[in-house]
């Protein structure tokens, strides 16, 4: 880059919390913005622009921002005192669901808008620039935000995500998701497919396809016709050079046949799948309104390991929530131990705002929370512990992404999505190799490079 240039370029920092789909849409605004001068930076000091993209699942989550914020404030402070001004915008799920209250609390901000109106970012700050202040947009428009985003080249990484699907028509009594994200809506099939044919061209490997709810997948074609997530995956499947699908997060109430079928037939879908059941007790089910029961969801696993016998699963756990009873902490427990992990993620309830939950009689003390917490980690953990000394001895496919700890090392992710430490030379970044598992830590695997993809 020119000199001249490198001092019109504007700095732009982005701070993701929560899901991935906040990391997708981080990149897309990225994006929206490189053509008005914005380059991305990794720390907010100095900065030009600086947005928050925020998640509002947990209380915690939401209360960060506001003490990220303060800090913010310092950093515009300082850019004020020296004659220059910083942007700050307020993004994501805490936007949506407290708009004017952070314009209220922060005056710092410039902006707030939701997860759906991130592309009208230009004309934001065209506004802005013209002296409008506290700009709010957080409707959910009716345009199709996907295909108002610029087609830019992306960086190249051998690991890409996709979102296909977002919003969630679930409403499950604890959760925000369906009032921050709005109703389900699915991407067409044809953007999508040109979208992955791009990321594969540009070097991606694997692709993960996201969605709050990924397997309500229903995006109709151009003439018409709904796919569903197994039709996408099988024509995914077929695309050269692409070596890995993944889904997440899926919901058990919209797994179809024609899905576990495809986790037989689709020889690059993974066998590692994220399936949340959040509670075993079929009372503390139902007040959630997840819409199955324990044993539903039992015989559900018990069907994906019969297409998939190596499938491994991972899930995501509430405990504490309003009701829940000793006996129905039980339950959750003898459901881990009947499912076995390979890996979760665990939570306190936190009652949210707005969400039927937070209204509910019976609020578990957070004595108890913790203590449930503690105990359902611990089995976790052995359950995970299990898994991956279960690894060793075995030969896996890795796909190297970058550089490891040590000189000469690379670091890749098992099918199960475990980060694999390997000698090997550098080149090998964004290819699989063949690797000999011989070593486990907590958190990751070691291994012996045998060959690559048959050159070696
Ligand atoms: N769409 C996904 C998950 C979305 S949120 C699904 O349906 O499974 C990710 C996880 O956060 C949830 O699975 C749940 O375990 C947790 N979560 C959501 N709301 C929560 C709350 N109020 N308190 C604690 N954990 C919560
Ligand atoms: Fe939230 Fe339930 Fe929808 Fe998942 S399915 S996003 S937990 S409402
Ligand atoms: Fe959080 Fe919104 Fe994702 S609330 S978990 S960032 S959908």
């Amino acid at each position: 880059m020119q000199d001249t240039e490198r001092r019109l370029a504007k700095k732009l920092f982005i701070k993701t919390y929560g899901c991935q789909m906040n990391a997708y849409d981080t990149d897309r605004m990225a994006d929206v913005l490189a053509p008005l001068g914005y380059e991305t930076v990794p720390e907010p000091d100095g900065a030009d622009m600086v947005i928050l993209n925020t998640c509002h699942i947990r209380e915690k989550a939401a209360e960060k921002v506001f003490s990220d914020l303060g800090r913010i404030r310092q950093l515009k402070d300082a850019k004020a005192a020296d004659g220059e001004n910083m942007i700050v915008a307020v993004a994501g799920c805490v936007a949506q669901a407290e708009g004017k209250e952070i314009l209220h609390r922060a005056p710092t901000v410039d902006m707030v808008f939701g997860p759906q109106s991130y592309h009208r970012l230009p004309d934001m700050l065209d506004r802005l620039a013209k002296g409008a202040k506290n700009i709010l947009d957080t409707d959910f428009p009716v345009e199709d935000k996907f295909d108002a985003l610029p087609k830019l080249p992306r960086k190249s990484s051998p690991t890409a995500f996709l979102t296909v699907q977002e919003g969630c028509d679930k409403f499950c009594t604890f959760c925000v998701v369906p009032y921050t994200r709005g109703a389900e809506y699915s991407r067409g099939p044809e953007s999508i497919l040109a979208e992955a044919q791009k990321l594969v061209a540009e070097g991606t490997r694997e692709i993960t396809l996201l969605g709050q709810n990924v397997n309500a997948f229903h995006g109709s074609d151009e003439s018409g016709i709904a796919w569903n997530l197994a039709r996408l995956i099988r024509t995914l499947d077929g695309i050269e050079g692409l070596d890995r699908i993944r889904y997440v997060t899926s919901h058990p109430r919209d797994v179809d046949d024609d899905l576990i079928a495809a986790h037989r037939s689709a020889k690059k879908l993974m066998p590692y799948l994220h399936l949340p059941v959040q509670s075993g007790s079929d009372r503390v089910l139902k007040a959630m309104n997840r819409q199955h029961t324990g044993e539903d969801y039992r015989k559900l696993v018990a069907r994906f390991r019969k297409a998939r016998p190596d499938i491994a699963l991972s899930s995501d756990f509430i405990v504490g929530f309003p009701g829940e009873s000793d006996q129905d902490f039980e339950d959750t427990m003898d459901l881990i131990r009947d499912v076995t992990y390979a890996q979760a993620y665990s939570f306190k309830y936190s009652p949210r705002p707005g969400t039927p939950g937070a209204d509910m009689k019976d609020q578990v003390p957070e004595p108890i929370k913790s203590a449930r917490l503690t105990q359902l980690q611990a089995l976790i953990n052995e359950q995970a512990a299990h898994f991956h000394g279960s690894m060793v001895g075995q030969e896996m496919d890795i796909l190297f992404e970058k550089s490891g700890r040590n000189e000469g090392q690379l670091v890749g992710r098992s099918p199960y999505l475990q980060p694999v430490f390997v000698d090997a030379p550098a080149e090998l970044v964004g290819q699989m190799g063949r690797v000999l598992i011989n070593e486990t830590s907590t958190n990751s695997l070691g291994g012996k490079l045998l060959n690559v993809a048959g050159v070696l």
